[in-house]
């Protein structure tokens, strides 16, 4: 790591806030090029500040092509405000025509904070399944399953490890010699989780989409760099233009792509692959098509950087044909963290820095009357010189979680910074926000308590 790099341990309540740092240093892209319609109040307000490949998927969506939203949930202590951002996206996929997969880390949990799988079982449901049907998550577009009963997720997970080592794991998560090995392989089965929604069972190849927070982006480059290494076909830019694909010769597929045991080629074999491969292209279009097996090369100089994805996709469907896994990197968004309601992270393992889905309405108004402000100390003191939005706890909670009209939302802003709306005023408009907010939430929640069962995927029953 460079000097005053940032390292992002997923596993720690503690994580950089420094998003410009981490866009750069772990090559995420920011939101600005991204044209979404009827953006969600977390896309309005800059809260997704990163993706990784949404084009992907927002392509796939407006081409009407299929496409999937996987996240998880670690089945650990109970639900918070900070939980229900992730949910919000899902929701806002789900409405745009995703299909939905949730992946409860069971094992993770068990792994890394004690909790059994019966233990884990129950606290995913009742904490964080009867929240999602409350918050209006479609059971019918909705698979919920556990780690531990998903043989698929375990096994690609396993069967990757071959395509990583301890280096790596040193390097992304800081790992050392005295790691738990249950530490190294949660990675290993989130990479399942994340891999296996396209798998022929279970929807087959598609763009699939996580939204997390940035302490999860660890499994994602690890997810991304993996599913590349398998790949037969490599995609690239041409040197000067075009498109150029070569073949990735592995242990498991030399063989089929025409590479002899004893190290020669069977011309026979190479040359239907890249007649394999040519009409691939030719199905989607492309007419100057220069093969050239003896190079190990396919150039497509008609075609430009935005096609690739498209002939990406075709060379994952032939290479599943012939046998490989033809896995496709996810694509992922991050949203920044809310604040805690000390002014200081937020953590389930502090109850005061948060409100819980689950806590009673004067609790709530009582956190939020005691949360940091970005009020002056002096009521004349701030009539002169105004607060400050940013750092003030109350606005930031209604802006990340409670109050969905932008303009309302502005005018209390420009307000409190000229000093006319009190920090005490702020709270209580942020109390009685809340307050409609989680009432509702408890409600629907009672409600939509049978519906719980209706999220789980048929082998999580
Ligand atoms: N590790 C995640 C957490 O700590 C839970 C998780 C498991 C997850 N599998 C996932 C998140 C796949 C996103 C995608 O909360």
């Amino acid at each position: 790591m460079g000097e005053g790099d940032v390292q992002i341990d997923p596993w720690s309540s503690n994580q950089s806030t420094d998003y410009s740092r981490i866009i750069e240093q772990f090559g995420l892209s920011s939101m600005d090029h991204i044209q979404m319609n009827d953006p969600s109040k977390l896309h309005r307000r800059g809260i997704v500040f990163a993706h990784r490949d949404l084009d992907v998927v927002l392509d796939a969506k407006n081409n009407g092509e299929p496409f999937g939203v996987l996240t998880g949930l670690m089945p650990s202590g109970k639900m918070h405000m900070g939980h229900s951002m992730v949910i919000e996206q899902v929701k806002w996929f789900q409405k745009q025509g995703g299909d939905v997969t949730i992946a409860v880390a069971d094992l993770e949990s068990q792994a890394t904070r004690g909790v059994s799988l019966s233990k884990g079982r129950e606290i995913a449901l009742s904490e964080y399944i009867s929240n999602y049907a409350a918050l209006g998550l479609d059971p019918e577009k909705t698979q919920v399953y556990f780690q531990s009963s998903r043989p698929i997720v375990q096994r690609l997970g396993f069967q990757l490890g071959k395509r990583t080592n301890l280096n790596e794991f040193e390097s992304i998560y800081g790992f050392s010699g005295e790691t738990n090995l249950a530490h190294v392989q949660a990675p290993m089965v989130q990479v399942g989780d994340i891999l296996h929604p396209q798998t022929e069972d279970y929807g087959g190849l598609r763009p699939i989409v996580v939204p997390v927070g940035v302490d999860q982006d660890p499994h994602l480059r690890l997810t991304r760099g993996l599913a590349a290494k398998t790949n037969w076909f490599n995609v690239n830019d041409g040197k000067k233009s075009g498109v150029v694909i070569g073949l990735s010769i592995q242990e498991d597929n030399a063989e089929i792509l025409g590479q002899q045991p004893n190290g020669r080629v069977d011309k026979q074999k190479l040359n239907s692959i890249f007649e394999g491969i040519v009409s691939r292209l030719s199905s989607i279009g492309y007419s100057d098509i220069i093969s050239n097996p003896k190079h190990g090369t396919v150039n497509i100089p008609g075609a430009t950087s935005k096609d690739k994805i498209r002939i990406r996709t075709k060379l994952l469907e032939y290479e599943r044909e012939l046998g490989g896994m033809g896995l496709l990197a996810p694509s992922s968004t991050y949203h920044h963290f809310a604040v805690g309601l000390t002014g200081d992270k937020m953590s389930s393992s502090k109850p005061k820095t948060t409100i819980f889905l689950g806590d009673d309405i004067d609790v709530i108004g009582k956190k939020i009357k005691r949360a940091y402000s970005g009020g002056q100390s002096t009521v004349e003191e701030h009539r002169r010189l105004g607060g400050n939005p940013d750092v003030d706890v109350a606005y930031q909670y209604m802006m990340y979680f409670f109050e969905d009209d932008d303009e309302f939302l502005q005018s209390i802003n420009s307000d409190y910074r000229a000093g006319k709306i009190l920090a005490g005023e702020m709270k209580q408009l942020c109390v009685d926000r809340a307050t409609e907010w989680l009432s509702e939430l408890h409600e629907k929640r009672d409600q939509s308590e049978h519906l719980v069962k209706d999220f789980l995927a048929s082998d999580a029953i």
